[in-house]
């Protein structure tokens, strides 16, 4: 509607085509415009006459396209569309499956990087938040047109690896393939405990450790039999993190993993073309890339470590290696690493060093999406009460039991498997949205209780608002829901149109900054804006069938867009709670 407005501006004084008046929301009006402040300088004309001159020309277009013009203030015009314009923004939305939203980034390739877990270890509450950003930000920018790549850099590469594969072929009763396990045990809580075992063999066992070097020597230069069960290791590894992502609704699939490992045959290579260079300069035994303005907290220079004293590579390097990979072979227009806001100066290296080599030129976008840490009731990041950090599984479950007893005490009429399902659907819904409703780069602290409750700007808040329109539709014949334009606009009922409006500007806000919280934010006000309406208009008992007709159709945009919305985000929205 704001194009709209912004048409009928331009409309009225054509000399302003090409400039930019700024048309929003406002208390005041349907909208407000600053054209005439905006405009005053340029045209060297007083700002209220300017707005005089321009609400008089918007006057001739009462009331075809608009309802009334007004001057505010030193210039502000005050806009008011008429009702049928209204309404015939509703039906418009209605008629279609996209609810007006537009696809914007259509055509644009965008890269994203998130979940990232570490293969033989358990994926812990530090996943959560790169997890589950990361895949609304992957829906929001793909709804919007984006063609989008998802990655799951794997941390499957490493010496760890050399020492967990020398013990496990020592120690072969160990089990830990899915198949060998007790249900509910996890791979990789297995491969976790095993992988201390053979840490504290090797810290204790000389022999054991040398042993365990020439593992990794083997490993990596690709012994059939290391290698198998290095393999196994990761696929087992990965079916305990689909467990996670099913759970979590999470839409990462096996084939979007490209792990540390895929990159590790480029990396001579890279070594190679930074030090023909000249970017990557000998330092100490080492191979660095340095840079003038990165020092670390002492004053001393952090450089990026291309190649170690040993002549192993790590986790720099590997990066680097995925960067020219992503814009040379997969053609990224727009790379995202949704990735823990410690990891910030690392980022700017790899995007520093990218720059210099020319890999990365002002055709492409690389942002590091940085996000703060979860934090537990102490205020401190996260951990178990003996100091571990908290398994994500577990973090999740704990959600899943809270909700089930708000629910159970809410809906007493639910039978046990339902009584599952939706436990399930509220519980790990509440823990996105806590996750997602926070601004991004924010700490923010984990608590169940908040997390679940009915009240306050909560995913079970907004699931539960999406049902009860569903029970109201549920009640009235499928053709009831009829839009008559001529019908005049209640003041409640205006504002849930003009909430319902907003709904692609929020998304393309969100595709703009990469900020879930502003569609969190928005679908809170809608619930709001929708409750207050349905105080203030009845409409299963509306005074007449026009009237009904309408606001039936007004429940209809309104659940749709919180489920598009919810959907965006990875929530589920069940028909009931
Ligand atoms: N596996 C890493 C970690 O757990 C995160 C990887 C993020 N992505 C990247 N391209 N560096 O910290």
């Amino acid at each position: 509607m704001e194009d709209t407005v912004q048409a009928a501006i331009t409309r009225a004084l054509p000399e302003l085509a090409g400039a930019d008046p700024v048309v929003r929301r406002s208390e005041h009006a349907d909208f407000q415009s600053n054209a005439a402040l905006a405009l005053a300088k340029p045209a060297r004309r007083r700002p209220a006459d300017l707005a005089s001159a321009l609400a008089a020309a918007l006057q001739d277009q009462v009331p075809a396209a608009l309802a009334g013009v007004s001057v505010s203030g030193p210039g502000f015009l005050n806009i008011t569309l008429p009702d049928a314009v209204l309404w015939r923004q509703v039906a418009g939305r209605l008629a279609g499956p996209r609810l007006g939203v537009g696809t914007p980034h259509a055509g644009q390739r965008t890269l994203i990087d998130y979940s990232a877990p570490n293969i033989a270890k358990e994926m812990h509450v530090g996943h959560l938040r790169t997890t589950i950003i990361g895949d609304c930000l992957a829906r929001v920018l793909g709804f919007l047109g984006a063609e989008v790549i998802r990655q799951n850099h794997l941390g499957d590469w490493g010496t760890q690896f050399g020492m967990l594969i020398q013990y496990l072929d020592e120690h072969p009763d160990s089990a830990w393939h899915h198949d060998q396990l007790a249900a509910g045990t996890s791979t990789v809580s297995a491969l976790d405990a095993l992988y201390r075992a053979a840490r504290a063999a090797f810290d204790a066992d000389p022999a054991f450790a040398d042993r365990s070097r020439a593992r990794v020597v083997a490993l990596q230069a690709g012994d059939p039999p290391t290698v198998a069960v290095w393999r196994d290791i990761v696929a087992e590894s990965e079916l305990a993190f689909r467990e996670i992502y099913d759970r979590l609704g999470v839409q990462l699939t096996p084939e979007d993993s490209a792990g540390e490992s895929f990159y590790n045959p480029l990396l001579p290579g890279i070594v190679e073309e930074l030090t023909d260079a000249g970017i990557a300069v000998a330092s100490d035994g080492a191979l660095c890339v340095f840079f003038d303005d990165i020092a670390g907290p002492d004053g001393s220079l952090v450089p990026l470590m291309v190649r170690k004293r040993d002549g192993g590579y790590g986790y720099d390097t590997t990066d680097l290696a995925t960067i020219r990979y992503r814009i040379r072979d997969l053609k990224a227009d727009r790379i995202l690493y949704v990735v823990d806001a410690r990891q910030a100066l690392h980022f700017r290296m790899v995007f520093t060093a990218a720059r210099r080599a020319a890999w990365l030129g002002d055709d492409v976008q690389v942002e590091h999406v940085a996000f703060g840490t979860v934090l537990g009731p102490d205020g401190r990041p996260f951990k178990t009460r003996s100091g571990e950090t908290v398994k994500l599984m577990d973090l999740l479950n704990a959600a899943v039991d809270r909700a089930r007893a708000v629910v159970a005490d809410k809906a007493t009429d639910l039978g046990d498997e339902e009584l599952d399902r939706i436990a399930e659907q509220a519980g790990i819904g509440s823990v996105k949205y806590a996750d997602l409703s926070t601004s991004r780069t924010k700490d923010y602290m984990f608590d169940v209780d908040r997390m679940v409750s009915f009240a306050g700007n909560t995913g079970v808040y907004l699931q539960y608002a999406h049902t009860r329109i569903c029970s109201i539709l549920r009640k009235a014949p499928a053709d009831a829901v009829e839009l008559d334009p001529a019908v005049s606009l209640h003041p409640a009922e205006r504002a849930l149109v003009l909430a319902l409006d907003g709904f692609a500007d929020t998304l393309t806000e969100v595709g703009r900054t990469l900020e879930p919280h502003r569609l969190c934010g928005y679908l809170f006000t809608l619930a709001k804006t929708f409750t207050d309406f349905y105080e203030a208009c009845p409409v299963l008992t509306a005074e007449n069938s026009a009237a009904r007709g309408n606001r039936l159709a007004l429940c209809s945009l309104t659940a749709q867009t919180l489920r598009q919305g919810l959907n965006l985000l990875g929530i589920a929205a069940p028909e009931r709670l």
